[in-house]
């Protein structure tokens, strides 16, 4: 899959997994849920996995009232927006505080063990702190995605530029810290060393523990030691599951696409991007310039508004509609500098990938329905 319309393209038909990155604000979101919408309509499964919908956009999708669950966009609502849709799209807002919990009760070997470990004040701390555990946990729910069977494609939204980063690598910080020194010596190696946390819980009824007890005046020890020896029996699943994760980011299946706006910042931020993937391996499908101005705005109802507008104008003095007219062409010129503008960025992202970046225009209002969202979805393949 290559970087221009055509890959584009492609990736829609052939991807199992797409991912839309770019600084804040240039319309991750929105390009996201285009993407999906477009590879539905041409007949895939789609999953969009969201971070933060725009409210009137997450109510378009279903998603106003939960957070957290997968709901499927009701095939109506794309005939009453004026569209067929060939495939099925499905839509879920990543709850990055939530997924935490869920792992911990998908890997935890018996139920139990899950409630003793979200139950203890540590894992409270562990799962807050740890390097990525958070961002971690939500990769792992796209994981998930891409292995259910029910759907062909996934679509995840990243959060802004800086913050991606950190999302993309949590499964290898995740794997670090667990193969870390300090890990192993909390947990015990392989064979022989028992660990820490078992060595002291060991000597649990015992002076070191009542003495520690006595020191940080409560039961900190005991909770310390239990939380990582349950929490040791989900850590060889988390491993496992970081692994996959990792190749999943990297996969032939995979593909990243980086949006930006047509101003020079954000386009500074999506080369810098763009090397920030090369350098991890992650592969980029291409460039996604949204809200580019037209380089000629006079579309045909454009035409007929103004004629009209013309025409109401008859009997208004010469004077004032040579005003009007001048004014209307100040904001021609002003469109067309900005349009000659945007063609620079164009140009850049063009240079730097091998091939045009993929354009959507500047629409006049924003993304709040599925038939915006169809604008948009529409000019990704136009
Ligand atoms: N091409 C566009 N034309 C008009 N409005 C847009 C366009 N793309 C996005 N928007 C609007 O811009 C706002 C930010 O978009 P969003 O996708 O939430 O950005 P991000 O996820 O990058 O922060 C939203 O209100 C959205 O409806
Ligand atoms: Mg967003």
């Amino acid at each position: 899959m290559s970087a221009d319309r055509t890959g584009f393209e492609r990736a829609l038909r052939d991807a199992r997994l797409l991912i839309t990155a770019g600084s804040g604000g240039v319309g991750k979101t929105t390009t996201a849920a285009a993407i999906g919408l477009r590879a539905a309509q041409a007949g895939r499964r789609v999953a969009v996995l969201t971070i933060d919908p725009a409210r009137r956009l997450a109510d378009a999708l279903g998603l106003s009232e939960l957070t957290g669950e997968l709901r499927q966009v009701d095939p109506t609502h794309f005939e009453a927006a004026g569209f067929a849709c060939a495939g099925e799209m499905w839509a879920m807002m990543l709850d990055i505080k939530t997924t935490g919990d869920q792992m911990v009760r998908r890997f935890a070997p018996d139920a139990e063990t899950a409630a003793r470990i979200l139950d203890n004040t540590y894992y409270q701390y562990f799962s807050t702190s740890l390097a990525g555990a958070q961002e971690y946990m939500a990769v792992e729910q796209v994981r998930t995605l891409t292995a259910d069977e029910r759907f062909d494609l996934v679509v995840l939204d990243t959060p802004p530029a800086a913050h991606a980063l950190d999302f993309l690598d949590a499964p290898d910080r995740l794997l670090a810290a667990l193969d870390s020194r300090a890990m192993q010596v909390l947990r015990g190696g392989s064979d022989a060393d028992d660990g820490l946390a078992a060595r002291l819980l060991g000597r649990g009824k015992g002076l070191v523990l009542k003495s520690l007890n006595k020191l940080t005046g409560g039961p900190f020890i005991e909770e310390l030691t239990d939380f990582l020896l349950l929490f040791g029996s989900i850590l060889d699943a988390l491993k496992v599951s970081s692994r996959s994760v990792q190749a999943l980011l990297r996969a032939e299946t995979t593909r990243f696409f980086l949006v930006s706006a047509p101003y020079r910042a954000n386009v500074d931020e999506a080369v810098h991007f763009k090397e920030q993937l090369d350098r991890r391996g992650f592969p980029l499908g291409g460039f996604i310039i949204n809200r580019v101005h037209h380089p000629c705005p006079w579309i045909k109802d454009d035409v007929e508004t103004l004629a009209h507008a013309l025409d109401e104008l008859a009997d208004v003095p010469l004077a004032r509609r040579e005003a009007l007219v001048t004014r209307m062409l100040a904001a021609l010129k002003a469109h067309q500098r900005m349009a000659e503008r945007d063609r620079e960025a164009v140009d850049r992202l063009a240079r730097l990938n091998h091939g045009p970046p993929v354009l959507v225009p500047l629409l006049p209002q924003d993304v709040r329905d599925l038939r915006g969202l169809d604008r948009v979805a529409r000019s990704l393949t136009a």
